[in-house]
């Protein structure tokens, strides 16, 4: 850690739009592969067998009565993605049901980026937000990567725009820019190297510099400025989800609860990890819950991330501050299927603006754990 981070906040003179919205995808994938038919969606008795293992791990989050309508849907993703040769990448923040009974691998985003270079499945299935997407088809370009809403956004994604880039390295000539994942194919085309929560500070280092732009998010900025020597220059991106936690009401859950042990991700304001005792990505919080099993724990982050991992702590507490990732819920069991069934949305990137992507996102990729 540093003594003083050292940054600095780049604010644009003139304020601009969001960036532009996702566009449908062209249809391709289902002209080429069919549409197949819509699976009976049945609650029977044949079903609540062949599902029971599956709520089995969701019992203490989804209430019995629940299951009836999920386990239709579990059942025919299951059976779709066999017969598809599909895989569902979920992020860490999906709802239980998806966690646990129909995704092939979860994650944090630096990990289902790497999965995404790893399978041999013809279809992406991303249960997550579209530059989770976006990132699965850099790195699989030949395959069929679907986010089953398009809608699925980020509030750090649209805070920026490959135009802001360009600006960014004119004012800051030289001086290597880092980006952050939760952001569009056409920002990342204009950076050297893209990072995410678990390794922006190696990434940040890897240069060897004095300083680098670390973009968009201010917040996350800010940490690694704590955490390294380096000079950072940030954006005034913010994660609509995170900077919503406050260090009062923190400090209310410790006094509630002597002992509690707060664990923040690195999206939230600087003053809230200050009340944290761990800092990290998703897929960190979760760790450290699974190797240290504390008695009582803040999970200061999405509101699912509590539901996935308690599935899986059964000797700890969670105290539950609940802020919802309108995006990450966009996802759900009926999009799901309908992305298999129909092949939608299917995610398409402009080969131009692709090639220079995939460089930044693969540069990261790359970088040794
Ligand atoms: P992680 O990389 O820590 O999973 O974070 C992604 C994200 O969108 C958090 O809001
Ligand atoms: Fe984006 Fe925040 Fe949602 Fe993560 S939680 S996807 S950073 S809006």
């Amino acid at each position: 850690m540093t003594a003083t981070p050292q940054i600095e906040i780049f604010e644009p003179k003139v304020p601009h739009g969001p960036a532009a919205e996702p566009r449908p995808g062209s249809g391709a994938a289902a002209r080429r592969l069919g549409v197949l038919p819509m699976p009976s969606l049945e609650w029977n008795e044949q079903v609540a067998r062949e599902t029971a293992h599956l709520y089995e791990r969701v019992k203490t989050v989804v209430p019995p009565v629940e299951w009836p309508f999920f386990a239709p849907y579990v059942k025919a993703i299951n059976t779709l993605k066999e017969q598809r040769n599909a895989v569902i990448l979920a992020h860490n923040y999906q709802t239980p049901e998806i966690y646990n009974c129909v995704a092939d691998f979860v994650g944090d985003s630096l990990q289902l980026a790497r999965e995404a270079t790893k399978t041999k499945a013809g279809i992406i299935v991303q249960a997550g937000v579209h530059f989770m997407a976006e990132t699965s088809k850099l790195l699989n370009p030949d395959k069929v990567v679907l986010i089953p809403d398009l809608k699925a956004g980020c509030s750090l994604a649209a805070s920026i725009t490959g135009a802001d880039v360009r600006l960014l390295r004119e004012r800051y000539p030289g001086v290597p820019i880092v980006t952050y994942v939760n952001t569009s194919a056409d920002v990342k085309a204009e950076s050297d190297i893209c990072c995410t929560s678990s390794n922006a500070v190696q990434v940040v280092e890897s240069f060897g510099t004095d300083r680098v732009i670390c973009i968009p998010d201010e917040f996350l900025a800010r940490w690694v400025a704590t955490q390294t020597k380096v000079k950072i220059i940030a954006w005034k991106g913010h994660c609509e989800v995170h900077e919503r936690f406050t260090a009062a009401e923190l400090r209310d859950y410790r006094v509630a609860n002597p002992g509690v042990q707060i664990l923040a991700h690195p999206e939230c304001p600087p003053d809230v990890i200050g009340e944290a005792d761990f800092t990290g990505s998703t897929s960190a919080l979760i760790k450290f819950v699974k190797d240290k099993q504390p008695k009582k724990v803040v999970m200061v982050t999405e509101c699912s991330m509590a539901d996935n991992v308690a599935a899986e702590a059964p000797n700890t507490e969670f105290i539950r501050p609940c802020n919802l990732c309108p995006y990450m819920k966009r996802i759900t069991l009926p999009k799901i299927l309908d992305s298999l069934v129909y092949l939608r949305e299917e995610v398409e990137i402009d080969p131009a603006i692709a090639e220079r992507a995939r460089r930044a996102v693969e540069r990261m990729v790359q970088l040794k754990n």
